[in-house]
């Protein structure tokens, strides 16, 4: 398989740029949140959310020109406002670990994760004002919200078997698409693209981040704790029904009323697990993906062929087979 990374070769100067800068932007004006930023962005993903918004405006600015100071900028902020996130996320979820390494809140307590997170948020708004770009500022400001809309919706509807594809599809997009077709589009808007692409571009964001969203809930079963740098199997035993269980309840009713009574009884996990790996749930939950996956590409069309726009097809493929 391509390693993710190879798709960013043609960004690859920028990205090893920005991990640097990042420390430096976040970790200025004071030493704990240098620990954290330091500890963050070593621990970080592979930069997947940068690394599109600059292989988009590669893709999108005027031939000739090369990616401006303000995409990114851009770039940067959108990892921050993703790690920024991730550090809330695992408050909530009282994780320990994230990609094999400590957390932030295990590491210095939830005041400090929240604050830092908090601060993350912060300044992100603050690069953000500062791009002067009023349609990109909204652009991403709603997508702050959209993150926090995702994670409520997410808690509210905890061993909820009422919910819906289509619920978990909203929230999905919220928790995780909003911020790829946000700054996607941003991209493009930065680089004075028609609004007609600048829509397409948000599609193709939609579209994989929720394609993304939808492997990341399957990986959740069908990957070892080794392999995803944090316990396997927690969605579920959280209450957090994703596309696989979801899927499964179709098939398998029994499964209902373990879930109903948050799998009190001994062994009501371990039979849940067994239920839903029988039924045709994981099978349905790649389609779903695939389908997202197809959609997103469908998006790139009316962008001239280049090396960026290539590797924004196959980051769609990536999605679909990555392991972890
Ligand atoms: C990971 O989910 C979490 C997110 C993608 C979004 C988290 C958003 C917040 C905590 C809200 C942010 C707060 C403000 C103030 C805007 P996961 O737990 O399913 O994935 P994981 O396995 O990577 O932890
Ligand atoms: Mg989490």
């Amino acid at each position: 398989m391509t390693s993710v990374t190879s798709l960013f070769a043609p960004v690859e100067a920028e990205l090893s740029a920005l991990s640097a800068n990042l420390k430096k932007l976040v970790g200025a004006r004071h030493p704990i949140l240098y620990a954290a930023a330091e500890h963050l962005f070593e621990a970080q993903g592979k930069g997947l959310r940068p690394a599109i918004v600059l292989l988009i405006a590669q893709a999108t600015v005027p031939p000739g020109q090369g990616i401006s100071a303000r995409h990114r900028r851009l770039a940067e902020i959108t990892e921050m406002i993703h790690t920024a996130s991730l550090v809330h996320d695992d408050v909530i979820d009282t994780a320990d670990i994230r990609r094999g390494v400590d957390t932030v809140n295990s590491l210095f307590g939830n005041r400090v994760a929240v604050l830092a997170g908090d601060y993350l948020f912060a300044q992100s708004s603050w690069y953000l004002a500062n791009l002067d770009n009023l349609e990109v500022v909204k652009l991403l400001s709603k997508v702050i919200t959209d993150l926090a809309e995702g994670e409520i919706r997410q808690s509210l509807t905890q061993f909820d078997t009422s919910l819906s594809i289509e619920d978990y599809l909203d929230k999905s997009f919220y928790k995780t698409a909003s911020l790829m077709s946000g700054s996607a589009k941003a991209a493009a808007v930065l680089s004075g693209v028609e609004p007609e692409l600048a829509e397409q571009l948000y599609e193709y964001g939609r579209h994989f981040g929720i394609a993304f969203q939808i492997v990341d809930d399957l990986l959740d079963f069908t990957s070892s704790t080794e392999a995803l740098g944090k316990p396997a199997g927690s969605d579920l035993r959280q209450g957090n029904l994703t596309a696989p269980v979801l899927f499964a309840l179709r098939s398998k009713p029994q499964l209902e009323p373990l879930i109903e009574r948050q799998f009190a009884q001994p062994g009501d996990l371990q039979q849940a697990l067994g239920l839903i790996e029988d039924s045709n749930g994981l099978a349905l939950t790649k389609d779903l993906a695939a389908k997202h996956a197809r959609s997103a590409v469908d998006c790139l069309a009316g962008l001239p062929p280049s090396v960026s726009r290539q590797a924004l097809i196959d980051l769609t493929e990536y999605v679909l087979n990555r392991l972890y």
